[in-house]
């Protein structure tokens, strides 16, 4: 079944009922400020931390689903009308039936419209460009033919700002709580008398006719958000909080002649003051900040201009990648939600979704230099920025922090470094830079290592240093040791953990010396070419020679030492033992060396690939993607650590781990084999689920990081949507290896393989200054091979299409054919 659908022009999603099999969220804001929002008002916002500083408060893991978000009561106290009735036109938190109701979740903004009685609703939540707040725009229309008396409650509770700390601390919380109210204006304040320089405000542009500030008299203690005693009893309390849980909730009476339309502006801020001008007079908090905020957004048509600016700015992103094609579904996520979710997961990294509670896990070393992978080409200075802070937060040595703060940027102690497949992933990201931009400077950057200043030498010397560990830790069979995991953070081979809760990646109890990954050489094949074009290209050529002598070196051990008969192997454990080989009860075959392998061109000229990735059709795929292993494993293995921990069919134990996925369709795409390419590209993309939404219950506009696998119960069923290195994998999978844009050292290489029922398409692609408006012909219908290519009129030799930079647009056709 459906619950909505894609309304392409706008750039939105459409959902048409509100119970979804589970909440569907978007992101509000593209700098400072965020906010998740659900189809339902549901969610939390913060400034730029989501566990540091939280502004409103959010109970993750709740009964019911998504209870807390910017709420709006409404009271129909009309006579002959409503007779107080009471009802929130977002459907929750009242589950309130409603005559009408759709919400549209747009580019960084949400729209949710809806009716009852004969009173409409609509609310549009954004955050403005360039300011720290979320705007809620209100308009409330008089439907029916009567005279109405509405009475409007807005509604939200206070964070304490440090999210952990809110939910954890209640014997100091309890009595900390503080809110100050002027006119409009609700401030909350709570800790500002000490070491905070910042305060949270709640405001609406017309005058109120009362507020609460006390959770407890709002809502009664025994009361959930669903029934508060204010709204019931049709009047505001005019509570202020002392301690316990300061909430903002304003009461408007609105009169509304019949056909009369009435529009609010919500305006919910951070502000900040500078140290020595915290206070207007003693406890008195210096409202300069919030006040020239307020005043930027005080009438209905200002808050429309900011709109309108946010609209503006996405469409020129968005405007640098465009797909048109038959397929609309293929056309809608390359050219619209796969890019925005790339935005998001630049953004928010790992840290706050509906599964990351935004109090866990900060910037992942290796997560962050993928995700780049997927917006380099929206936002290239910030990538640029983006690569220097992560290269900090590397050791001299070339291993990296895992994890660093996004903060302080400093990396994360508690869990370290010793993740061998991490400093491979600077390289890739570096090379994808210069490969989008040119910008060859980057590499002349000087960088500290470990965050200190005293060890700072080039960007190009950190990737020296990336290259080196490799080569220089590997195991028996010259494979690269695999530390405390690779890419899969499960495949915990020197931990042997014994003890409950005990972290899978950080305790080592056994380490041998001697586990090898198969997929650390394999992403060392693949990336170390481009540190080889990069020496070569910066005059570095001894530099160039030794390391594809290294490469060579590496290839030649995944051939001897990492070949399995039908596909490649994974690891080897600590005892020197195959992982992923037929000589294993459970876990034969994992996806991830294979589909990297292939990638890399390893086994192209023998029939190795060709067979790897039919043995991965044979034994892994499935109706919704390609499972991470076969056979799940069964019992605990403590030699293998967080694998075989999870029930068989979820997350690395043979889920459906969608970020490996895209690496099959790269194979498959350089074996030429477009149909396959594009099948394995479907059956993960959410929109062609859209109408199987009971079952993979995420949103049908976002990647999910894993469905779950065949041995599963509820096979097919998506967890974990939006913040995964899928989103970044898959844009490259269908931009560069499918549809065949793909940025080189040299220009833009046109390299399409698609299926061959694909006829013709169209990408738009912004390149280092120029735009390229290129079309391929297909009527030949093959999957992959270029007949001619014609550069504006002329034809052009070679696949690689010239660096114009002329700010100009040019016109590239492409014939397809053998
Ligand atoms: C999670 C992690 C990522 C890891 C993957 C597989 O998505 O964020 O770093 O590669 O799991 O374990
Ligand atoms: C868990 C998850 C994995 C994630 C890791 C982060 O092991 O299963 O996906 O990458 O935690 O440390």
């Amino acid at each position: 079944m459906q619950y909505g659908y894609f309304d392409d022009n706008a750039r939105e999603y459409v959902i048409t009922r509100p119970d979804t099999p589970y909440p569907w969220i978007n992101y509000l804001g593209c700098e400072d400020f965020y906010g998740l929002f659900s189809n339902t008002s549901g969610g939390y916002c913060f400034y730029r931390d989501a566990r540091m500083l939280r502004l409103t408060r959010y109970r993750y893991n709740n009964v019911p689903a998504d209870s807390g978000g910017r709420y709006f009561y409404l009271r129909d106290g009309s006579a002959g009308g409503g007779g107080g009735d009471v009802w929130t036109p977002s459907w929750m938190p009242m589950k309130s039936e409603l005559s009408r109701y759709e919400c549209r979740h747009g580019m960084g903004y949400s729209r949710i419209s809806s009716a009852r009685n004969g009173l409409a609703f609509s609310q549009v939540s954004f955050v403005p460009l360039h300011d720290t707040c979320e705007i809620h725009k209100i308009t409330l229309t008089n439907e029916s033919n009567i005279d109405k008396r509405i009475d409007m409650f807005s509604f939200i509770e206070f964070c304490l700002w440090n999210a952990n700390d809110d939910m954890t601390n209640f014997q100091r919380n309890f009595s900390i709580g503080e809110v100050e109210i002027e006119g409009s204006r609700i401030y909350h304040k709570t800790e500002y008398r000490e070491r905070r320089n910042h305060y949270a405000v709640w405001a609406v542009n017309v005058p109120i006719d009362g507020f609460d500030t006390d959770r407890q008299t709002f809502l009664g203690l025994y009361n959930g958000f669903d029934h508060p005693q204010a709204v019931f009893d049709g009047e505001a309390k005019n509570s202020v909080a002392s301690g316990w849980a300061p909430v903002g909730s304003h009461h408007i009476k609105a009169r509304l002649a019949p056909g009369e339309s009435k529009t609010f502006v919500f305006v919910l801020g951070y502000c900040e003051n500078p140290e020595d001008q915290k206070w207007e007079k003693q406890g008195i908090i210096n409202k300069k900040p919030a006040n020239k905020l307020l005043e930027k957004y005080g009438t209905p048509d200002a808050a429309d201009e900011a709109f309108a600016a946010l609209n503006e700015y996405w469409k020129a992103l968005l405007g640098r990648f465009t797909v048109d094609a038959e397929d609309k579904k293929m056309a809608r996520m390359a050219g619209i939600w796969n890019q925005y979710q790339c935005m998001v997961t630049f953004n928010m990294s790992r840290s706050a979704s509906y599964f990351e509670s935004g109090i866990g896990r900060g910037m992942g070393f290796r997560d962050s230099n993928q995700d780049l992978l997927g917006f380099v080409h929206l936002v290239p200075e910030r990538a640029r920025a983006r690569i220097l802070d992560i290269a900090a937060t590397q050791f001299p040595d070339g291993s990296a922090y895992h994890q660093y703060q996004p903060l302080t940027k400093r990396g994360n102690n508690e869990i370290g470094s010793g993740f061998n497949d991490d400093p491979l992933w600077l390289i890739c990201g570096v090379a994808a830079y210069i490969k989008e931009t040119g910008d060859y400077g980057i590499l002349e950057e000087k960088v500290p290592f470990d965050n200190n200043e005293a060890l700072a030498d080039t960007l190009f010397i950190h990737l020296k240093r990336s290259f080196d560990y490799t080569v220089t830790h590997t195991g028996p069979h010259g494979l690269p040791l695999i530390g405390r995991a690779d890419w899969n953070d499960c495949l915990n081979l020197n931990c042997f953990s014994k003890t409950p809760g005990e972290s899978f990646q950080t305790t080592a109890n056994f380490e041998s010396g001697i586990a090898e990954s198969v997929l650390i050489a394999a992403i060392f094949a693949f990336t170390g070419p481009d540190y080889v074009e990069i020496c070569r290209r910066t005059g570095r050529g001894d530099e160039a020679q030794y390391a594809e002598k290294a490469i060579a070196t590496m290839t030649e051990a995944v051939n001897n030492h990492g070949w399995d008969g039908g596909w490649f192997l994974r690891a080897y454990d600590a005892h020197g033992k195959k992982i992923g080989s037929r000589e294993c009860e459970d876990g034969k075959i994992f996806i991830e060396s294979n589909g990297f392998a292939v990638m890399a061109g390893i086994g192209l000229k023998d029939g190795r690939a060709q067979k790897a990735l039919d043995s991965v059709k044979e034994h892994l795929d499935t109706k919704y993607g390609i499972v991470l292993l076969q056979p799940a494993y069964k019992d605990y293995h403590i030699e293998l650590g967080e694998v075989s921990s999870y029930p068989p069919g979820y997350k690395e134990n043979a889920g459906i781990f969608c970020h490996n996925n895209p690496w099959v369709t790269i194979g498959e795409t350089v074996l030429g084999r477009g149909n396959r390419a594009f099948e394995t590209y479907t059956k993960i993309c959410p929109a062609y689920r859209e109408d199987d939404s009971d079952l993979r219950r995420m949103e049908p506009y976002v990647y999910a990081q894993m469905v779950a696998g065949k041995d599963a119960v509820r096979h097919g069923e998506a967890k974990n949507s939006w913040l995964t290195g899928t989103a970044a994998w898959t844009f490259v999978s269908i931009s560069q290896y499918i549809l065949g844009v793909r940025p080189v050292f040299d220009g833009l290489l046109i390299d399409p393989c698609v299926p061959s029922n694909m006829k013709n398409y169209t990408v738009t692609r912004h390149f280092r200054g120029a735009d390229y408006h290129i079309m391929v012909d297909n009527s030949a219908g093959v999957e992959k091979g270029i007949k001619s290519i014609m550069v504006d009129g002329n034809p052009h030799n070679g696949a690689v299409l010239p660096v114009f930079g002329d700010n100009k647009a040019h016109n590239i056709i492409v014939t397809m054919g053998k």
